[in-house]
């Protein structure tokens, strides 16, 4: 598989997130586009990035009604997004209508990804929600129910990447961010994978931001980061 880096543009403006992508190939990565940047930049940008030729990966997690994440997947769909994301604690019938939601489009249509419990939740949050179960087995139970609901991954740890492998299909898309390489500092990321031992445990896409866009030469740590994986699988 080609192009498994998935660049976080976490930019305040468009300006700054059009600077970096200027000094970036997009035949040898991909983007992400999250809640910041698109409330400053809206779908203006997300349509200039993709007629810049990059696949975008809009991260939007998507989490209301069924009808209301349906029409939110088929308008993200409409911009041209290559991947983009909902809630899996919105429940299974909101993913089965986004689904069906992108089932028209065909071979074009975007995947479609499940987010399970943030990693920034720990087993008290969860108590605190009425969750009383590790976040290990809820992340589990969501990802085995995002993948009845049809849908095509989920965004995960790299460190649960190898258990969730032990029991979804061989197929399904695991999406990771939490990746640093030894030299890299790991900001604010509690529990930190490299990008050689995360696709070994399963990962098909590999979500890395500040390493790439706040080092000196982005498109050098991007090859850097893409020399360490080819090949490895
Ligand atoms: O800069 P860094 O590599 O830490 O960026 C990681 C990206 O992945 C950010 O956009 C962050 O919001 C996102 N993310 C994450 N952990 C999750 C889900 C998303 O770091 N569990």
């Amino acid at each position: 598989m080609s192009k498994r880096i998935i660049i976080a543009l976490d930019f305040e403006t468009a300006h700054q997130a059009q600077k970096l992508l200027q000094q970036l190939d997009p035949t040898l990565c991909r983007v992400k586009i999250g809640k910041e940047l698109f409330t400053t930049a809206g779908p203006a940008l997300v349509s200039s990035v993709i007629s810049d030729g990059f696949d975008v990966f809009l991260d939007l997690k998507f989490h209301d009604i069924p009808n209301t994440v349906s029409r939110a997947v088929k308008v993200a769909a409409d911009l041209g997004v290559w991947m983009l994301n909902i809630h899996a604690s919105g429940g299974f019938t909101m993913m089965e209508q986004a689904r069906l939601a992108l089932e028209g489009l065909g071979t074009e249509r975007p995947m479609l990804i499940g987010v399970t419990i943030l990693t920034s939740l720990v087993a008290e949050d969860l108590l605190q929600i009425g969750i009383n179960r590790s976040p290990e087995d809820q992340v589990s139970k969501l990802a085995l129910l995002c993948k009845d609901a049809g849908l095509d991954g989920v965004v995960c740890s790299a460190a649960e990447t190898r258990t969730l492998r032990g029991f979804l299909p061989q197929d399904f898309c695991l999406v990771t961010p939490g990746i640093r390489r030894p030299e890299d500092s790991a900001d604010d990321q509690k529990r930190v994978v490299g990008p050689v031992e995360a696709i070994q445990n399963g990962s098909n896409y590999l979500v890395v931001g500040r390493p790439i866009t706040r080092a000196d030469k982005p498109n050098d740590a991007l090859n850097e980061f893409n020399s360490a994986i080819a090949g490895v699988s």
